[in-house]
């Protein structure tokens, strides 16, 4: 038998070798210095498809994107691992800011190893939002049932490396919270605007984040970063629908986006006084994907107003699929990806400049 295998595989060594180094290369993580020799033991990400990294894979919900031509530039070209981009998505790119991994798992994969959730995973579910109905018109998890998929996770490691190294895992690892976008942009105009103004509206999101971060707080998270909602009304997709013949920006969504966001500063501000050892970080999108449409060029952007995916000013989730035509060929001057996410490049820059000069912050 062994001979066999070795006359099959003469080179058997020599190919396992290159796969190795191959791995080691593809896993080595960028450096990091954080500060004080802190390490991250993991990187947990909660919210919805910005950081999705393929959880809606595993549930039923038209919310999907594990199909090309999404993931056309991961790893080695058109893998569609449920990640809503051309490549990574911002999961990934913090995970490895922090020294942690350079691809960020879903929780809901089930070949997942505990080594892998030793180092972390996200919960996070395309199309889910603050509002508990977002999530649910949707078929998606929402942040109560990423919570409590998380109770699963922390059991989990429990099991694997008993509690008091649990607890030093919870304590120590990073914590993102990215959701929000889908609440304005669906769930308000569609149901909800005759019950709540913008105001009343985004004081029920506030209360829905103050309530995740108490209890992400009550389960041991101490490194939290938050971020805030993105330029919503000039992503592609609200500039077809709101924006005119012109294809502007749709002023209403900027408007309750920047009125969330004053709300989602002050209640960070106020549980940073309630758990004064927590480290709560705010992260500002809003801006810096502004900045990025305003001043493409500074960025190496040129496309600002459509994605690359078919005509770029409606396609998105389904309506971005194998059948779509005129496909960007390359997307390293397109800031978005398809009418609602941006891409691979567009992702890097934006964590970059939001991101790293933050990350003191978190220790
Ligand atoms: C960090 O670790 C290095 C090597 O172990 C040590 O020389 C240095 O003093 C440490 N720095 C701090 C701030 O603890
Ligand atoms: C758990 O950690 C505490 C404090 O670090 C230590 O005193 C205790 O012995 C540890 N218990 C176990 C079972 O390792
Ligand atoms: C779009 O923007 C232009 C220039 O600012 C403005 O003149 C026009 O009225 C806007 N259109 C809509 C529909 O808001
Ligand atoms: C923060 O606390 C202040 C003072 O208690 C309160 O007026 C404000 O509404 C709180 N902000 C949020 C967004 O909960
Ligand atoms: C896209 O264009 C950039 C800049 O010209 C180039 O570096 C990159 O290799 C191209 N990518 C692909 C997939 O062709």
């Amino acid at each position: 038998m062994k001979f066999l295998f070795e006359k099959l595989f003469p080179q058997l060594p020599l190919v396992l070798l290159c796969c190795l180094v191959r791995v080691i290369i593809s896993e080595h993580v960028s450096d990091v210095n954080l500060p004080n020799n802190e390490t991250v033991p993991a990187v947990m990400v909660f919210g919805d498809s910005i950081v999705d990294t393929g959880n809606n894979n595993y549930i039923t919900t038209i919310g999907k994107c594990n199909f090309l031509p999404y993931g056309r530039d991961f790893g080695k070209g058109n893998q569609a691992t449920g990640r809503f981009s051309n490549g990574l998505v911002p999961s990934d790119i913090i995970a490895a800011k922090f020294g942690v991994k350079n691809l960020l798992p879903p929780y809901l994969d089930p070949k997942l190893q505990p080594e892998d959730l030793l180092t972390g995973v996200s919960f996070a579910s395309g199309a889910a939002g603050y509002d508990p109905l977002t999530s649910k018109t949707a078929l998606v998890l929402s942040l109560s049932d990423q919570l409590d998929k998380f109770k699963e996770y922390i059991q989990k490691i429990s099991g694997t490396v008993g509690e008091n190294r649990t607890a030093t895992i919870l304590s120590k690892s990073i914590y993102i919270l990215c959701i929000g976008s889908n609440d304005i942009t669906n769930t308000y105009p569609l149901f909800r605007r005759l019950q709540y103004d913008i105001q009343a509206y985004t004081d029920l999101m506030a209360s829905y984040a103050t309530k995740f971060l108490q209890e992400l707080y009550g389960l041991g998270g101490r490194r939290i970063g938050v971020v805030n909602l993105p330029v919503i009304g000039c992503v592609p997709s609200q500039r077809t629908l709101h924006g005119g013949k012109q294809r502007n920006c749709s002023d209403f969504e900027n408007q309750a986006a920047i009125i969330f966001n004053t709300k989602l500063s002050s209640l960070i501000n106020n549980l940073t006084k309630e758990f004064p050892d927590a480290r709560l970080v705010y992260l500002d999108i809003y801006n810096q994907l502004l900045n990025l449409i305003q001043k493409p060029a500074t960025y190496g952007f040129e496309v600002t107003d459509k994605g690359c995916c078919g005509t770029g000013n409606i396609e998105v989730a389904i309506l971005c699929n194998p059948l779509t035509q005129n496909i960007c060929p390359n997307t390293s001057n397109y800031i978005f990806w398809d009418s609602f996410h941006p891409t691979e490049e567009a992702y890097k820059v934006i964590c970059s400049e939001v991101i790293d000069n933050k990350i003191k912050d978190f220790f």
